[in-house]
């Protein structure tokens, strides 16, 4: 029989690379998205063949939110899925510093509304949760983090997915099938232009489009930050993989490898055959590549608390999921940076 799954913010990057994934499995899956996104924005429909997919009801669009439990409820009694992936999020790390209280209420409470409206829908459902690696803080010994590390979130976005992951903890042990990824920053050639991987790859782009003509810097934050990053596309197959065990759990996902914001922006600019020349420290630190300006440091980018270092054990998913990233840091950076120039040429 087909099975049916449920995804709440299906437009995003995650969910665009889960409904490929589970669309290729011959699942029925219905892209939960608010009202303002059931037209789906550019980057889905340029990756997903919707006209066909909708057409064949292969992919429903559904309208709910996750601050409206009601909603919810009449997508779960209307479609009966039997996966549901939770998606939905405001995921930006900066903005939930200004909008605490809209953070913690789709953070946190619709993860609320979610799994109660799970509870009383039925016994026959398995729950992802998408938690996060922004949970475990400011580490201060820089060792790899796994499902035992203890959580000390230092942003309100990483507060409210602490407290979603200890409610999702609670209803498993409750003897409910929800398991939680802990996922590591994971980037794309969709990932949104606000994250310092895309803002870099657009950056490297506009500097090699110019031609040698004068361009505006590229003007980062914290250039110091380490992050493990690794390939979106890699990462909705553990996704799909922590639902089809025996039982739920937690599992950290990511490479175990460490780089910062500089390295970053050394990858992508090696990947056009350029070099950068850092000079100066602290705010005052510039990167040149042709004797041009092309990184600043601007204060405005730093975050009132910033996490300094992450990097993912995850012995547990490699274990037990069988799972491991397939896409190499170098390849990303490359597939991001081909994809941007691919655009400027098909606007
Ligand atoms: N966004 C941004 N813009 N970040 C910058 C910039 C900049 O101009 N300059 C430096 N950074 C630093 C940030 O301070 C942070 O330390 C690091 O680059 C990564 O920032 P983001 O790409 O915004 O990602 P994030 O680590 O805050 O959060 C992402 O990963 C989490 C998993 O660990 C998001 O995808 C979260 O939703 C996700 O949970």
């Amino acid at each position: 029989m087909r099975q049916t799954a449920l995804i709440t913010g299906f437009t995003g990057q995650d969910g665009t690379f889960l409904t490929r994934l589970l669309l290729g499995k011959g699942y029925q899956v219905v892209g939960l998205a608010r009202r303002i996104s059931t037209e789906p924005p550019r980057r889905v429909r340029g990756t997903l063949d919707f006209a066909r997919e909708i057409a064949s009801g292969q992919l429903v669009l559904a309208e709910g939110d996750m601050l409206s439990r009601s909603s919810l409820d009449r997508a779960l009694r209307r479609h009966q899925p039997t996966e549901i992936y939770n998606l939905a999020a405001q995921s930006h790390v900066a903005v939930s510093f200004n909008q605490p209280e809209f953070t913690v209420e789709t953070n946190f409470i619709g993860v609320v509304n979610l799994v109660e409206s799970l509870c009383a829908y039925g016994d026959d459902w398995r729950m992802y949760q998408a938690s996060t690696s922004e949970m475990f803080g400011d580490a201060r010994d820089q060792t790899e983090m796994d499902e035992r590390t203890a959580l000390q979130p230092t942003s309100p976005y990483a507060i409210a997915k602490t407290a979603a992951h200890f409610y999702c903890r609670m209803k498993r042990e409750q003897g409910y099938f929800i398991s939680s990824g802990i996922l590591f920053n994971h980037e794309s050639e969709i990932r949104g232009g606000d994250f310092v991987s895309q803002r870099i790859v657009r950056g490297v782009v506009d500097f090699v489009s110019s031609g040698g003509e004068p361009v505006e810097p590229l003007e980062l934050g914290n250039l110091n930050a380490r992050r493990d990053w690794g390939y979106a596309g890699d990462y909705v197959k553990a996704m799909w993989l922590m639902l089809q065990q025996a039982s739920p759990g937690e599992y950290s996902v990511g490479t175990g490898t460490a780089r910062t914001v500089r390295q970053f922006v050394e990858a992508a600019l090696a990947y056009v055959d350029k070099k950068v020349e850092w000079r100066g420290t602290g705010v005052d630190e510039t990167g040149l590549v042709d004797g041009r300006v092309f990184i600043k440091v601007n204060q405005s980018h730093f975050r009132p608390n910033d996490v300094n270092y992450l990097a993912a054990n995850s012995a547990r998913a490699r274990r037990e999921l069988g799972w491991a990233p397939e896409t190499s840091f170098d390849q990303m950076v490359g597939i991001m940076v081909d994809a941007e120039f691919n655009r400027r040429l098909r606007p």
